[in-house]
């Protein structure tokens, strides 16, 4: 037997005006598009801004459907929208935020499962990591890439 460790970095800040310039206005990004979500079910309202390598910044939030299943994270809608608009221009960052009808969310807010899995796809396609920025009213965390969120994920070569 053998036993490894596996280390994650997580870098805080207490508040946005702490981040770095161009992480701070990519996360300004992410709350601007959460007041725009169509949350009439859960009250949760996402916002997602992802930076692209070629500068641009496109944004996304929650969609969500009377038939539940049927809806789409916030973090999905940016990354589909960012790869269907520009396939071939890697993705450098992503902010999330949350919020309730009470304002921003304790967090930092959480990506789903599914979402990390479709981050991770995303660093495999432009062979890059992503930086995640995850915002919240006590703190604000950034990880260097998806594999922080996502130890052990599924990969293309989880296929051979
Ligand atoms: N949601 C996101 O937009 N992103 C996540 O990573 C987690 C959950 C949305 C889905 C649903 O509209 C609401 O938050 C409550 O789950």
């Amino acid at each position: 037997m053998r036993t490894k460790e596996v280390r994650i970095f997580v870098y805080e800040f207490d508040a946005v005006s702490e981040l770095p310039e161009e992480d701070r206005e990519l996360l300004n990004a992410a709350r601007e598009a959460a007041k725009s979500a169509y949350a009439p079910y859960s009250g949760f309202f996402v916002g997602a801004a992802l930076k692209l390598e070629n500068g641009e910044i496109l944004k996304g939030n929650n969609q969500e459907n009377a038939a539940f299943p049927t809806g789409l994270c916030a973090e999905r809608v940016a990354l589909f929208y960012a790869n269907a608009t520009y396939p071939d221009v890697s993705v450098k960052t992503i902010a999330v935020t949350a919020a309730n009808h009470e304002g921003i969310v304790n967090g930092p807010v959480r990506p789903c499962g599914s979402c990390r899995q479709a981050l991770s796809e995303a660093e495999v396609r432009f062979r890059q990591p992503i930086k995640v920025i995850l915002d919240g009213k006590e703190k604000i965390q950034v990880f260097d890439g998806v594999d922080s969120l996502l130890p052990f994920a599924f990969k293309p070569e989880s296929l051979d």
